[in-house]
């Protein structure tokens, strides 16, 4: 079974493969009768043991559009409750006999300890600070819709990339489509070493947002920041936050994009993510295209090109 589990995985080939078949998802959607049939007759399974809004809705949209059977597995009111282990409760929806296994878990590794154990194709939906593979092929897509290409645009990855999975797999996509990636953020919120992704890091956001054609906004992650530094909002909102004033420093069309969820008046401020600048809901549609796209290219197997 093939299986996406992050997008170190993926060569410019696989990428660029998925993004053309989402651009054809993003037609299927925007019709009225938006139903197919290619993943008929499969079983899809979403699991998720940590929040969420947009990638679980858009994965049920994504399978029941392409005509898949979709469950969603409620692990709050499940034996996970009562001490059920990841392995033990994926073996037991596996002995259902799923096609797909769509998951989000705290712990970096969750999916592809998964891909190990079940005999259907896994999608990691975010594991720990990991990857979030889908997130970024969606920005990648939103992106290129908006710009035609990826190739050489500066694109700035702003606020806490230290807990971001979404930062990782940007960094590691948005790389290797030969885009020139930035970070901002506070030294205690950089992983060390980040560099070393091939990216340029600044402590200023107006330093960092100079020209560029793509500002990321992130979410300070305050759930995985145990005992570390927790900056106060009002000070985080002065250094790092972006309002329209700090904007005017990147390219007069600069796309804004956040992944969500978001935390207005902590990393942006309402006027920049309701501003004309803002490409945040085009992220969310193009969310449902790339998940259509991902399910289909695993599952199919004349999509022998997608390899990941
Ligand atoms: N961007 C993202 O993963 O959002 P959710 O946590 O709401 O799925």
């Amino acid at each position: 079974h093939r299986h996406l589990l992050g997008i170190a995985n993926l060569s410019e080939h696989d990428i660029a493969f998925l993004l053309d078949k989402a651009d054809e998802a993003v037609h299927i959607s925007r019709q009225r009768h938006k139903k197919t049939s290619t993943l008929k007759g499969l079983t899809q399974i979403n699991l998720f043991f940590e929040p969420s809004t947009r990638t679980q809705s858009s994965f049920e949209l994504a399978g029941k559009r392409l005509g898949a059977d979709v469950m969603n597995m409620s692990v709050a009111s499940s034996s996970v409750s009562k001490g059920e282990t990841l392995v033990d409760t994926a073996m037991t929806l596996n002995a259902m006999r799923p096609d797909i296994l769509v998951v989000r878990h705290g712990s970096a590794g969750a999916a592809a300890l998964l891909a190990q154990k079940v005999a259907c194709s896994v999608i990691n939906a975010g594991d720990g600070a990991h990857e979030h593979p889908t997130q970024a092929l969606l920005d990648a897509l939103t992106i290129r819709r908006a710009r035609g290409r990826i190739a050489r645009l500066v694109v700035t990855i702003c606020g806490d990339i230290l807990h971001s999975r979404v930062a990782r797999s940007n960094i590691l996509l948005l790389n290797a489509m030969g885009a020139r990636v930035r970070v901002v953020a506070p030294a205690t919120l950089l992983p060390t070493g980040i560099e070393r992704m091939g990216v340029e890091v600044f402590d200023r956001l107006e330093d960092g947002l100079a020209d560029a054609d793509v500002v990321m906004m992130l979410r300070l992650q305050r759930e995985r920041m145990a005992g570390a530094f927790v900056p106060s909002v009002r000070e985080y909102f002065q250094r790092f936050g972006l309002d329209a004033r700090r904007l005017k420093a990147a390219k007069p069309d600069a796309l804004v994009m956040h992944p969500g969820p978001m935390n207005r008046g902590v990393e942006i401020a309402s006027e920049v993510a309701d501003g004309p600048s803002s490409v945040i809901e085009e992220q969310v549609e193009m969310g449902v295209a790339v998940r259509m796209a991902v399910m289909e290219a695993l599952a199919l197997p004349q999509n022998a090109e997608a390899t990941p």
